[in-house]
């Protein structure tokens, strides 16, 4: 049947395009490398190993036989996140001020839209989390990529922010961070927080990986400054990425604002993954042993990958991520990450996904598996890499 003559072509497609996570693209290769019977090792995402904490998931259980099945907001955990910071930080945050998320994912989308205008400009250090730039753009926001350096330890400094021209908006810091492991110390976050104060720049401090560093504890922007929103979540420290389930805490006169976008374009997140998250933080000892794992794991990486040849080697102070300058042996990291998974076994992200600019010649690893993986993966690594032409 032809159709009517009144009926027009579809208008093309209106909305902005963002670029996929090409991370995914070695995630589905080594899923079906694994169904065929490889051995694979995911140092790919950002997704511990070690599975969800026992305890979570016995909590998980005993609120699935109370059918969870509704809309729903825990108080419960609310303040128990409140609890957090005060046993963690020595802060005292009014619960009013905690939003929960579906993920950090959600908190980060729902501060964009809130917080900013389209157009607004938002400044970002890169390397950094993809996720941060192609939201922004999905949202019409203006992403400020400000250009982190080895030598510089990919610390960002109030010089950076001062080589930023007005008009700026907005700073996104994440300390640690990803995919360098970062870690901005008490006296830098402080001075950023004044600067965007003198400049009027709403600042958001994504803290998704606290609870996990090498050296010092990591410093929350809620020690240096009142009136900054900040992002975490359940994903890492507390290894439940699959449940979706995060927090943010915003200034009082922010917090109803945020709140309105969370559930108007989320609702609420996973009741589920709300009851079982109340029992993340009573296995503290559980949490410690895999840091302690991903500390060795760090040292066992940060050796081998030396004697293979990696220069430019920056010891992460936190996160679990090993950001490699391969620069050497590739101007395609994408291609570079397939080959390294066909040939060895082992997943990694290619550093385009973080640095659209410099990251041709660089991948991510991430540390987040158990002690036997990272030994078997420190093997094949060395091994392939001292095999690559070029080195
Ligand atoms: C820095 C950073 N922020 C946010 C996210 C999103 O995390 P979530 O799983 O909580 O949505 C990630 C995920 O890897 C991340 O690395």
């Amino acid at each position: 049947m032809s159709p009517p003559a009144t009926r027009r072509p579809l208008a093309a497609v209106r909305g902005v395009d963002v670029p996929p996570f090409y991370t995914s693209r070695i995630a589905r290769r080594a899923t079906e490398l694994r169904q065929a019977g490889r051995a694979v090792i995911p140092m790919h995402f950002g997704a511990p190993t070690a599975g969800t904490p026992p305890g979570v998931r016995a909590a998980a259980a005993r609120a699935l036989a109370d059918d969870p099945n509704s809309y729903f907001e825990s108080r419960a955990l609310i303040e128990r996140i409140g609890r957090h910071y005060r046993d963690s930080y020595g802060l005292d945050i009014d619960p009013a001020r905690i939003q929960l998320t579906a993920g950090a994912s959600a908190g980060l989308v729902a501060a964009f839209a809130a917080l900013f205008h389209p157009g607004d400009r938002i400044a970002v250090g890169r390397p950094g989390y993809p996720a941060y730039r192609n939201a922004l753009r999905a949202l019409g926001r203006e992403t400020v990529e400000i250009d982190l350096d080895a030598a510089s330890g990919y610390r960002l400094t109030v010089a950076h922010l001062d080589a930023v021209p007005d008009p700026l908006h907005g700073l996104l810091v994440a300390s640690p961070a990803n995919p360098t492991g970062a870690m901005l110390d008490a006296a830098t976050l402080e001075a950023l927080a004044q600067r965007c104060r003198e400049r009027g720049v709403r600042l958001i401090s994504d803290e998704i990986y606290h609870g996990i560093s090498f050296g010092e504890r990591a410093v929350s922007a809620l020690e240096v400054d009142d009136d900054v929103v900040v992002i975490n979540s359940f994903s890492k420290l507390f290894r439940m990425p699959g449940w979706r389930l995060g927090w943010m805490v915003a200034p009082a006169t922010l917090a109803p604002r945020l709140s309105a976008y969370v559930i108007n374009c989320f609702l609420t997140p996973s009741a589920l993954a709300q009851h079982a998250a109340l029992a993340a933080f009573d296995d503290p000892a559980e949490l410690a042993a895999t840091v302690e794992v991903y500390r060795a794991n760090r040292a066992l990486l940060l050796t081998q990958l030396a004697a293979a040849g990696i220069d430019d080697l920056v010891a992460p102070d936190g996160a679990f991520y090993l950001y490699l300058n391969v620069a050497h042996l590739t101007d395609d990291s994408l291609a570079f990450c397939e080959r390294l998974l066909e040939d060895t076994g082992v997943a990694a992200a290619p550093g385009v996904d973080f640095d659209p600019v410099g990251g041709h010649g660089a991948i991510r690893l991430s540390f987040a598996v158990s002690a036997d993986e990272a030994v078997r993966a420190a093997v094949l690594l060395r091994e392939w890499l001292e095999r690559q032409p070029g080195r």
